[in-house]
């Protein structure tokens, strides 16, 4: 079922109570009573369109609105995108390595196996965090230049300059897949772990690794069918204006 501008908010969080990660990047607080998805997101001045189809991406993977979502502007799609990587920097990765470090220790019989993972697991922290420093630092303060510079009247030399230096295409190519070594991590211990003294901690673990996966896809499809096009689409449109080539 898709979410719509009149269901309660309430409602949304019942039909799939992995939304409350994605309302909480909006700032929306729970305690919405009988407010609609509408109101609520007036209570917290969030755009409501962009809140229904962020939404409805992350609900339902087959449906992905792209063009309604290259709509809203790069300022909007980059602060998502920001939170995004917040929450699993700040929240995410430490609720996994707390799951992993109390099955190091409840586990008396395969320390050296325990040890593994936990390796494993901060070695793909270290790549995450990378990767999201690289976003932050060159590749959203750039689309933030090209939007700025593609609603201005006058084209700055310096844009033209910068766009000569670095290009969406170049992060395009360098946007490595995040997802992958979770996909390995989680598959190590499906297939190959023995058992863990301590099963429920395992499951738990599995369980926030299978949602963080699903999280970390649904933002990378924004990254590479939302931002990149539209970052190309203005980057050739400031070139033409510039009178330069493309
Ligand atoms: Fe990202
Ligand atoms: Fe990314």
């Amino acid at each position: 079922m898709m979410v719509t501008k009149n269901i309660k908010m309430a409602d949304v969080v019942h039909m799939n109570h992995f939304c409350l990660s994605i309302l909480d990047r909006f700032g929306i607080e729970l305690g919405f009573g009988d407010k609609t998805v509408e109101e609520t997101c007036h209570d917290f001045k969030v755009d409501p369109d962009f809140f229904l189809e962020i939404i409805n991406a992350f609900i339902d993977k087959d449906y992905f609105p792209k063009k309604q979502l290259q709509s809203f502007s790069v300022k909007l799609i980059t602060e998502y995108l920001q939170k995004t990587h917040s929450y699993y920097i700040e929240i995410k990765v430490p609720e996994i390595e707390l799951l992993i470090e109390q099955m190091v220790e409840t586990c008396s019989t395969q320390k050296e196996n325990m040890g593994l993972l936990k390796r494993f697991f901060s070695e793909y922290e270290s790549e995450l965090k990378n990767h999201i420093q690289r976003e932050e630092n060159d590749v959203f303060p750039y689309t933030q230049m090209i939007e700025k510079a593609y609603y201005s009247n006058n084209i700055d030399k310096s844009v033209i300059k910068n766009m000569d230096e670095y290009s969406i295409d170049i992060f395009e190519k360098e946007h490595d897949n995040i997802e992958e070594k979770l996909f390995d991590l989680k598959n190590i211990i499906i297939k190959y772990l023995p058992q863990p003294n301590n099963k429920n901690l395992c499951q738990n673990l599995l369980h926030e690794l299978f949602s963080l996966e699903k999280d970390i896809n649904d933002h990378s499809r924004i990254e590479d069918t939302v931002l990149v096009p539209k970052i190309r689409t203005m980057e050739k449109e400031i070139r033409k204006r510039a009178g330069s080539k493309s």
